[in-house]
């Protein structure tokens, strides 16, 4: 009946072109900014669903958004989600499509194991990140898809990764974990004003995509579990992330482009990538880390206007001997961060490979890494740059940038007068840098230079939202 009465909304008001609902819903219309509108609409209460936070919602996400696919050529299709508590397993999104979260609508993910069905291990990763042989599909799931939007008014996203997190700390893990958001292969992608929490892993997972928006999001886990990135754009290509808050376990936003030979054969950069005004809490972890997954390539990052408060490291490239691949032209500026292990930190040596058959020929390959006008307080240590040897990372510099030490208490520096460590270690780099205190290492000596930031804009930043207009039918 449902059905029926979606398709003769459509059949009587086809020819108009604002959104519409079946007179059974009471909703109030409303106004929301998109990268597209859409013609046609439906409300999950339509399907069946029973927002009790008890009763599984899995087939009526499924009914909704196979029902509303027909109208992919037809202008697309909304589906609003209500207030209440939207208990779900795993759902698959379709093309053209918009799902809107309403202002006290929480979507949940189901802990019933059962509920997250199983996805081949994604190709450039060869393996499974927890565990080697499967993994499962993320609570909200596309792929192969063309414009999609998750969007809502501060609507929530809870994926109840309690259980797997247990899981993970007490090794029983016999696959790997669901993400929250996990859209593959598809183009024209926008993510934003929603509240995610708690997810099973990573939060928003878009790979082997492009133009991607994502924005506004406030995403919260707690500072102690494990691998709970909040953005991780992955060999994808013209993406913004912007205006965005996150607390995490691990990094707050991570770029990665495959896995050791997985990654190399697969061959799919992530490049053209803006990141502005997000906000990290990240205690054990970075703002905004490059890899450790790089092998296919990394290049022509812009990050900007960023702030950390309580985070391990601020942008940090990590890589190994056998991953490949590269990282270069990357530009940092304006950063303000404030309580920090290591303000600066490479690493080359990060280890964690899929199996023994990786390449130790394969070397990755990093230069062009630039960072200007950073201001830090309470410091640990001001820049660890760790190379690799016969393969140095080059063309590192870093302009104006003041970097305030945590400084201990008399008595301790007494009692720790041995284990005072270095401000700067650096090893395998070469670089340049300008007005930068404290004095950085010899291998990075002062030349009077601006460090760049390119002028142009990404295709990606020219991307508008529309206002696009929910017209209830009464
Ligand atoms: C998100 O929320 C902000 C602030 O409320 C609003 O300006 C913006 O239009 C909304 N939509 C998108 C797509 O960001
Ligand atoms: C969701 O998509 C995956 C991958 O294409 C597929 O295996 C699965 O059957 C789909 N689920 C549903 C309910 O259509
Ligand atoms: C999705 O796209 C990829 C890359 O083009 C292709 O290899 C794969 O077969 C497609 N999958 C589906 C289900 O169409
Ligand atoms: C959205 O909700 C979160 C969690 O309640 C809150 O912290 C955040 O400020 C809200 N964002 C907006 C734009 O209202
Ligand atoms: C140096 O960086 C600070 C922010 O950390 C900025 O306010 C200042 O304008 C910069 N100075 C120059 C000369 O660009
Ligand atoms: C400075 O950092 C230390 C940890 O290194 C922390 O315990 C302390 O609370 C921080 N102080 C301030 C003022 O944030
Ligand atoms: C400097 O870094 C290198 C390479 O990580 C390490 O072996 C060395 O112990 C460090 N030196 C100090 C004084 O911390």
């Amino acid at each position: 009946m449902q059905i029926i009465s979606v398709i003769s909304a459509v059949l009587i008001f086809g020819s108009l072109v604002e959104c519409r609902v079946p007179s059974s819903s009471k909703l109030n219309n409303f106004d929301y900014t998109a990268i597209n509108c859409r013609k046609h609409s439906a409300i999950l209460t339509d399907f069946g669903a029973v927002g009790d936070g008890k009763t599984l919602n899995t087939k009526a996400f499924n009914s909704a958004i196979t029902k509303l696919s027909q109208y992919a050529n037809d202008g697309g299709a909304l589906l609003i989600v209500p207030p209440g508590k939207w208990l779900t397993g795993s759902f698959n999104l379709t093309s053209h499509f918009t799902l809107f979260l309403q202002k006290d609508a929480v979507i949940l993910g189901s802990q019933n194991e059962a509920d997250w069905p199983e996805l081949p291990v994604l190709p450039s990763y060869g393996k499974g990140r927890d565990a080697t042989d499967g993994r499962l599909s993320s609570l909200i799931f596309g792929t192969n898809l063309t414009d999609i939007i998750i969007t809502g008014n501060n609507g929530t996203i809870d994926g109840q990764g309690s259980i797997w997190w247990e899981k993970f700390k007490k090794g029983q893990l016999k696959i790997t974990r669901p993400y929250l958001i996990e859209i593959m292969y598809s183009d024209q992608i926008q993510i934003s004003n929603l509240t995610l929490i708690n997810s099973p892993s990573w939060f928003v997972h878009p790979v082997y995509s492009s133009n991607i928006v994502v924005n506004g999001l406030t995403i919260l886990a707690p500072l102690n579990v494990p691998n709970t990135d909040g953005i991780n754009p992955d060999s994808c290509t013209n993406v913004r992330i912007e205006d965005n808050y996150i607390e995490s376990g691990d990094d707050c936003i991570a770029i990665k482009s495959g896995w050791d030979q997985y990654g190399i054969k697969f061959g799919k950069p992530s490049e053209h990538i803006i990141i502005r005004r997000v906000t990290c809490i990240s205690p054990k972890s970075a703002m905004v880390a490059i890899g450790s997954e790089m092998s296919g390539g990394v290049q022509d990052v812009r990050i900007e206007d960023l702030t950390a408060i309580n985070t391990e490291s601020a942008v940090r490239i990590k890589t190994a001997i056998g991953r490949g691949g590269f990282v270069k032209d990357i530009f940092v500026k304006g950063l303000n961060l404030n309580t920090m292990k290591y303000v600066f930190w490479m690493t080359g040596s990060y280890g964690q490979h899929p199996d023994d058959k990786f390449d130790p020929k394969a070397l990755p390959k990093i230069n062009g890494i630039n960072y200007k006008d950073v201001t830090a307080k309470n410091v640990t240590i001001a820049g660890k740059l760790e190379g690799i040897s016969n393969d140095p990372f080059t063309g590192i510099c870093i302009s104006n940038a003041t970097i305030e030490m945590f400084v201990k208490k008399d008595s301790d520096i007494e009692m720790d007068a041995k284990k005072v460590k270095l401000p700067w270690n650096c090893t395998d780099v070469a670089g340049v840098t300008s007005n930068v205190v404290p004095q950085p290492c010899a291998l990075l000596p002062d030349k009077k230079v601006d460090c760049p930031f390119p002028t142009d804009k990404l295709a990606i930043e020219n991307v508008q939202f529309k206002t696009c207009s929910f017209k209830s039918v009464i």
